[in-house]
């Protein structure tokens, strides 16, 4: 009899949080926390795209930079290909650096505005010893840069030269120069037309199934990142409220917050909500300060079960289908929703 065993994950994160102290007045010590993250677990396989959605705030880029020890979490655990990330030090996190990458949302404000993008890029290669000697470091350019659909006379040329879209294929050639495993795609076509938005996805998707990348995909729009992910998780106020199989999260959505988010998403075949129409969420997200006692989501939840208990308890996030977890109380009770209006 053959056993297979599931691979193990190339990320695994575990009670992730991640608390900034607010000092200020004459006391030097924090007088508040803005929990920006606030617990959040999940794990990610080789090949794999995670997308991670959530509405400004609630904590999606504090993640990546946690993961990525750009900035240092409170509590939980990173473990990156078997390896405490958190406990690492100088030599593992250098070889970390070049195996996890970041692409951001403006890669104008990380290119160097006074290097051309060959020298840029040339850099990158010095710094990691990587390609060779000056000969063959140019010759790795030119296959970087053929690699994210850019002339090659491109490595002439300043940032200032190209359009949003063309320097944000500089920043994915930048990632892809050390030859990472994995990247963290954070809002990478936030800024950019929708037209251009489409392209870069796709040159995004092409270089995951050649290059076998793994993609920690955040935006906060859920219609963005149903075309590149496997899986979703969605997050609110510093937590993960729900996370499932791209499809499942699109076709069945359980948590109030994620059926909210996506009653605003157009979609052309019928979804349950629709019947309902729009759901339209009250108020702002609360402050990560001083987040709302039990459910985070209970002051602007629509569900009609919402009651007392929702203010009381903190839902775990718990199983509500195959590979589909949520965090909400009422979930287990499975009731034909009254028309909504909006
Ligand atoms: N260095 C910092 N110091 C203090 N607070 C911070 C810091 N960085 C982020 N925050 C706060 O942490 C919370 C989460 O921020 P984060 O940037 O992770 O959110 P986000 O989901 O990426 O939002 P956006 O969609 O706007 O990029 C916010 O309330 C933010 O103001
Ligand atoms: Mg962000």
């Amino acid at each position: 009899m053959v056993i297979q065993t599931e691979p193990a994950p190339l990320l695994s994160v575990r009670n992730l949080r991640k608390y900034f102290p607010i000092t200020g007045g004459i006391l030097p010590r924090a007088r508040a926390f803005v929990k920006a993250v606030d617990g959040v677990s999940f794990d990610l396989h080789r090949g794999e795209t995670l997308g991670l959605v959530g509405e400004s705030g609630c904590g999606k880029s504090t993640t990546g930079k946690a993961i990525l020890r750009l900035i240092e979490a409170t509590e939980g655990e990173i473990y990156f290909d078997g390896t405490d990330v958190r406990a690492m030090g100088s030599s593992a996190l250098r070889r970390l650096r070049r195996r996890a990458q970041v692409i951001f949302q403006d890669p104008f404000a990380s290119l160097n505005p006074r290097m051309t993008v060959g020298q840029m890029l040339d850099e990158v290669l010095k710094v990691h010893k990587l390609a060779g000697d000056r000969s063959g470091r140019r010759q790795r350019i030119r296959e970087l840069l053929d690699t994210v659909g850019l002339l090659v006379e491109s490595e002439d040329r300043y940032p200032h030269e190209f359009s949003g879209g063309q320097r944000q294929r500089i920043g994915i050639a930048r990632a892809l120069s050390v030859e990472p495993d994995f990247i963290v795609c954070d809002e990478p076509v936030s800024a950019l037309d929708v037209s251009v938005q489409a392209q870069v996805i796709n040159l995004l998707s092409d270089l995951q199934e050649r290059l076998g990348l793994t993609y920690l995909f955040i935006a906060h729009d859920l219609a963005v990142v149903e075309h590149v992910s496997d899986r979703v998780a969605v997050m609110y106020l510093g937590r993960i409220v729900e996370t499932a199989p791209v499809r499942s999260l699109y076709t069945e959505p359980k948590h109030p917050y994620t059926r909210a988010l996506l009653s605003a998403v157009p979609r052309p075949e019928p979804r349950r909500d629709h019947r309902h129409g729009r759901i339209v969420l009250e108020g702002d997200v609360p402050s990560p300060v001083s987040p709302p006692s039990g459910c985070p989501f209970h002051p602007r939840c629509w569900h009609p079960l919402k009651d007392d208990a929702c203010s009381r308890v903190t839902p775990p996030l718990e199983s509500v289908g195959e590979n589909h977890a949520a965090a909400c109380i009422k979930l287990s009770r499975d009731v034909e929703l009254p028309p909504k209006t909006g």
